[in-house]
């Protein structure tokens, strides 16, 4: 095989990281890729789920003598501390390999140090190599653990004039199936998925991850959680079928906020604890506003459709702003159609404090 640069496997690196996408959590995604003494590709591997073997064990297991005085190169430090799974950097020493490449430093205080670890055992490292790429990859974990509550997902789905449901309440089927195959999967790469018990009520959704054609779940399903701050969700409501673990959240286990209603803070930094890093707010448009008038929203997806309402409620309630000068700032990452629809990223920009 011909040899590659050690950018081009990093690239390839990264591409291996993003297959464990939504299975990894509390833990990063992770690829890797081996090269030996002559930068030809000699093991390659990902983190696929917590508890499995760490990318850079399963790229030494393939690569096996030959990675004796060859490259990893690794989309995140290597770690350096004893949890389900043995350090990598002490694996990387045994293997005897000469140099290690690494695009973004661990920001887990618990994992960390794996660069110095594997400096002082004599190994060249660098750091830094197509870093905001690995970053833009692992964006979700990175920024969970160095602020210490969950990247948060706003979805919604709205028609062209913004109405997330019509003047009579019915909302099921604003946008197409294939919007909502689209959604599902987005679903399937978090953690958890939130709800307002006001969602709960009228729409009665499920919100697991599941095939929209067969009904079939998803192995793995997020965390069902129901914004709730005085337990009205009925006991035989939807989210409450068993299909998947469901957390109602109410004021008196969170905490209250000045309105009586649940801290929204407090919320992340529980689901922060229990191991969340991406949750997906669905939800409706009282708390979405609820949450982004406390600049907790990372990343908005809307799913617009071609469709006119005219009447009915808007996709997003009371956010804090009055006055134009202080609307949110929004900036636009990406702009794909799905089936008829708009699928339209964008990300807050911050506020000056
Ligand atoms: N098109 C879409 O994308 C979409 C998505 C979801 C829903 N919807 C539609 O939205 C409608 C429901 O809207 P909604 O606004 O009533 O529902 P919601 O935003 O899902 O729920 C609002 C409720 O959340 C509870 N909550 C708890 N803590 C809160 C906090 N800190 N801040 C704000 N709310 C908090 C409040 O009830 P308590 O005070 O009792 O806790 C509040 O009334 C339905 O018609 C549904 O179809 C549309």
């Amino acid at each position: 095989m011909a040899s590659v640069s050690v950018d081009e496997a990093m690239r390839r690196a990264i591409a291996l990281a993003a297959r464990g996408l939504g299975a990894t959590s509390p833990n990063p995604v992770v690829g890797c890729v081996l090269l030996d003494a002559d930068g030809e590709v000699v093991g390659e591997g990902f983190h696929a789920y917590a508890g499995g073997p760490h990318a850079e064990i399963v790229a030494l297991a393939q690569a096996g003598k030959r990675a004796h005085g060859g490259t990893a190169v690794v989309t995140l430090e290597p770690c350096d501390h004893t949890g389900r799974t043995g350090p990598c950097s002490h694996a990387l020493i045994a293997a005897g390999v000469a140099r290690v490449v690494v695009a973004v430093p661990d920001p887990n205080p618990v994992a960390s140090g794996g660069a110095a670890t594997l400096r002082a055992a004599g190994i060249q490292v660098e750091v830094g190599v197509r870093a905001e790429e690995a970053e833009a990859g692992n964006i979700a974990w990175l920024t969970s653990m160095r602020r210490g509550w969950p990247y948060l997902i706003w979805k919604y789905a709205a028609t062209l004039d913004g109405r997330s449901a019509a003047a009579d309440g019915t909302s099921m089927w604003i946008t197409s199936e294939a919007a909502r195959i689209d959604v599902h999967a987005l679903r399937g790469t978090v953690d958890a998925v939130i709800a307002g018990v006001g969602t709960v009520l009228t729409d009665d959704p499920r919100l697991t991850a599941r095939n929209l054609r067969d009904g079939t779940l998803a192995i793995r399903q997020p965390l069902r959680v129901v914004v709730d701050s005085s337990g009205r969700t009925p006991a035989d409501s939807r989210v409450r079928d068993g299909a998947a673990r469901t957390w109602v959240a109410t004021a008196a286990e969170v905490g209250a906020g000045p309105d009586g209603r649940v801290d929204l803070a407090a919320l992340l930094a529980e689901l922060h604890h229990r191991g969340v890093r991406a949750a997906l707010l669905e939800g409706g448009p009282t708390l979405a506003g609820a949450f982004l008038a406390a600049g907790l929203v990372d990343r908005i997806v809307g799913y617009v459709a071609p469709k006119l309402l005219g009447a009915g409620p808007t996709a997003l309630l009371d956010a804090g702003v009055t006055t134009i000068a202080d609307a949110i700032d929004l900036e636009l990452t990406d702009v794909t159609q799905v089936g008829p629809d708009l699928r339209i990223t964008a990300l807050p920009r911050k506020r000056e404090a």
